[in-house]
């Protein structure tokens, strides 16, 4: 690996100085945290994919007009992204009840919300990352409310897109989390999608079997962790049938090799 200036290590990514001003790589790593990083373990190979699933989902994004922060995949497990002045907030949007909602709520899991719901999150481990209102937004000067407008109505158009993109491989969109930055052009700034879209930060389910295919396995025990977010790599495309191992072995051989 060569040396260069490490800006951030986040749970599952790193973030080093790019090969120009206003750039950085982002490395994905096997690491999988759960419930503020309470739980941690390792999906072997995660990070090959989810570079993969995370530069396919930006790249059809940009392609609808969403600006992203994703300029071009470098490695197996690294891409060249702009830098942004990331907004402390997470994006949570959801189809269907699941994990905290089902939990704060006592709605049963799987049961389909009449409307999408957007909710948001302050990042912050320190705190567990809280749910917030959009007047905590407002009254501490997270995001302009411009900026919020320009949120929410990202959040909605990728919800559809991917909500058709997935259906088309019979994966229903249950919920997914998004994170937003800020680009600066002189004077003026605006927000563009950051961080990753994988299934880190998805809830994924067979459509016909209601199978989990996201982090949920890790998350809830229940195996098969590996093998289902290879299957949403196989299902988008991305690996051939017998792809898999191959992809997997040549990364752990580079490893191997120190490169
Ligand atoms: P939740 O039901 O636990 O609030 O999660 C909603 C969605 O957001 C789910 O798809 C997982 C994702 N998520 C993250 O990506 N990071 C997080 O820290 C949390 C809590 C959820």
């Amino acid at each position: 690996m060569s040396r260069r200036r490490q800006i951030y290590e986040g749970k599952a990514k790193i973030l080093y100085e790019g090969p120009e001003p206003g750039t950085l790589i982002q490395y994905f790593k096997d690491d999988a945290t759960a419930f503020n990083a309470q739980k941690r373990g390792t999906i072997s190979g995660k990070g090959v994919i989810n570079n993969r699933i995370s530069e396919h989902v930006f790249t059809a994004l940009a392609s609808i007009g969403v600006p992203t922060h994703f300029i071009r995949r470098l490695n197996m497990r690294e891409q060249l992204i702009r830098q942004v002045e990331i907004i402390p907030i997470e994006v949570v949007v959801r189809n269907v009840a699941a994990g905290s909602l089902s939990k704060r709520l006592g709605i049963e899991e799987g049961t389909q919300l009449p409307r999408t719901i957007i909710e948001y999150y302050y990042k912050d481990d320190a705190l567990g990352d809280p749910m917030i209102a959009d007047e905590h937004i407002a009254c501490f000067g997270w995001a302009t409310q411009d900026e919020m407008n320009d949120i929410a109505d990202m959040a909605i158009r990728v919800n559809d897109f991917l909500s058709g993109m997935f259906a088309a491989i019979g994966i229903r969109l249950i919920d997914f989390k998004l994170e937003f930055g800020r680009v600066w052009d002189g004077d003026y700034s605006r927000v563009i999608l950051a961080d990753e879209i994988s299934p880190d930060g998805c809830r994924l389910w067979d459509m016909k079997t209601n199978q989990k295919l996201d982090k949920d396995r890790f998350r809830q025990d229940l195996g098969g962790v590996e093998e289902a977010y290879q299957e949403v790599a196989r299902r988008l495309g991305l690996l051939q049938p017998d792809d898999e191992f191959a992809v997997l072995d040549l990364d752990t051989h580079r490893k191997k090799r120190g490169k």
